[in-house]
C-alpha cells in the first residue's frame, strides 16, 4: 500500500478524509479520553489520539532520553510531550502551529502535573524555539499525507475542521521538507532525529527529501499487525556520513 511519488495513494485520501470529518463531527466540546492509563483533555479541532492508533504507537516506542532534553513538533494534544517528561526527561518543549494544540497541551501537561517541566510553543515547525535550543531527541509525528490535488478545499471559517486537516494533510510535502532541513540545528552532538510516518505516506518524496538535506532513513519500529489496516513506522533520519 505503500504510496510511491505519483501522488497519494486512494487509501490514504480515505483514510485521512475519514480521520478529518469523524474527528470534527465526533469532538465539538472539550472532552476527555484515557490512553496510557492516564485522563486526558482533548479539544474541538486537535488531533484526537482516541481517534488514531499513532499517537499510542508512537510514544510507547519513543526512545526517550532518560535525564535529557526532547522536543516534540506537532505536539497535539501533548500526550507525548507530557509522557517524555513522566518518563525522566529532565528538559521537554512541544511545538504545534495550532493554537488549540498548544492550549491542549498546556492544560494535560498542568494536569498531570508537569507544566514546570514542559515548555510548549506555538510556530511553524521550529519557529518559537530559541535560536540556541539544541535537543538530544527531535520527534514529529507528522500530518503524513500529501493530498496532491485530489483534496477537496477546507471550507473557510471552519477552524477546527482547517486545524485537523493541517493534523493529517502536509500539501507538497512543505512541512516535512523544513522539518528535515533544519533538524540538524536542533540537535546536539549525538542527537537523534525521528519521525512517526507510515505506509499512507509518500517514501520516495520523503527518501529524495532526507536525501537532499544529508540523511539516510532507517526503520526504527513498525506497528506491523498491531494496527489493523495501517502501518504506523518510526523513523530515524541516520545522517549520511555516519
Ligand atoms: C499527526 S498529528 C500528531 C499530534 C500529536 N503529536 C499526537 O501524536 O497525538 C500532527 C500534528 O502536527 C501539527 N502540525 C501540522 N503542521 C505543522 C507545522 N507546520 N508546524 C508545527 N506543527 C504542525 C498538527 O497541528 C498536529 O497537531
Amino acid at each position: 500500500m505503500t504510496s510511491s511519488g505519483s501522488g497519494p495513494s486512494r487509501a490514504a485520501l480515505v483514510r485521512g478524509t475519514w480521520l478529518v470529518s469523524s474527528t470534527a463531527d465526533g469532538v465539538t466540546e472539550p472532552a476527555t479520553f484515557r490512553l496510557r492509563d492516564r485522563e486526558w483533555d482533548l479539544l474541538p479541532g486537535v488531533f484526537a489520539p482516541n481517534y488514531c492508533e499513532s499517537t499510542a504507537f508512537f510514544t510507547e516506542s519513543l526512545p526517550f532520553p532518560a535525564g535529557g532534553s526532547f522536543l516534540e513538533v506537532g505536539c497535539g494534544t501533548g500526550v507525548t510531550a507530557v509522557s517524555a517528561a513522566a518518563e525522566g526527561c529532565t528538559r521537554v518543549v512541544a511545538t504545534d502551529i495550532s493554537e488549540a494544540a498548544v492550549e491542549n497541551s498546556r492544560l494535560n501537561a498542568s494536569r498531570h502535573g508537569l507544566s514546570g517541566r514542559i515548555e510548549v510553543y506555538r510556530g511553524d515547525v521550529f519557529d518559537g524555539l530559541r535560536p540556541e535550543d539544541r535537543f538530544d531527541l527531535v520527534f514529529w509525528n507528522s500530518p503524513f499525507i500529501d493530498p496532491g490535488a485530489g483534496a477537496a478545499p477546507a471550507r473557510v471559517q471552519d477552524e477546527r475542521r482547517e486545524g485537523l486537516r493541517r493534523a493529517v494533510f502536509d500539501p507538497g510535502y512543505r512541512a516535512h521538507r523544513r522539518y528535515l532541513a533544519e533538524a540538524g540545528t536542533r540537535l546536539t552532538a549525538g542527537g537523534r532525529l525521528l519521525l512517526g510516518f507510515s505506509d499512507l505516506g509518500d517514501h520516495d518524496t520523503l527518501h529524495r527529501l532526507a536525501d537532499e538535506a544529508g540523511y539516510r532513513i532507517s526503520v526504527l519500529r513498525t506497528s506491523g499487525d498491531r494496527v489493523r489496516g495501517i502501518d504506523y513506522q518510526l523513523l530515524e533520519l541516520v545522517p549520511s556520513d555516519d
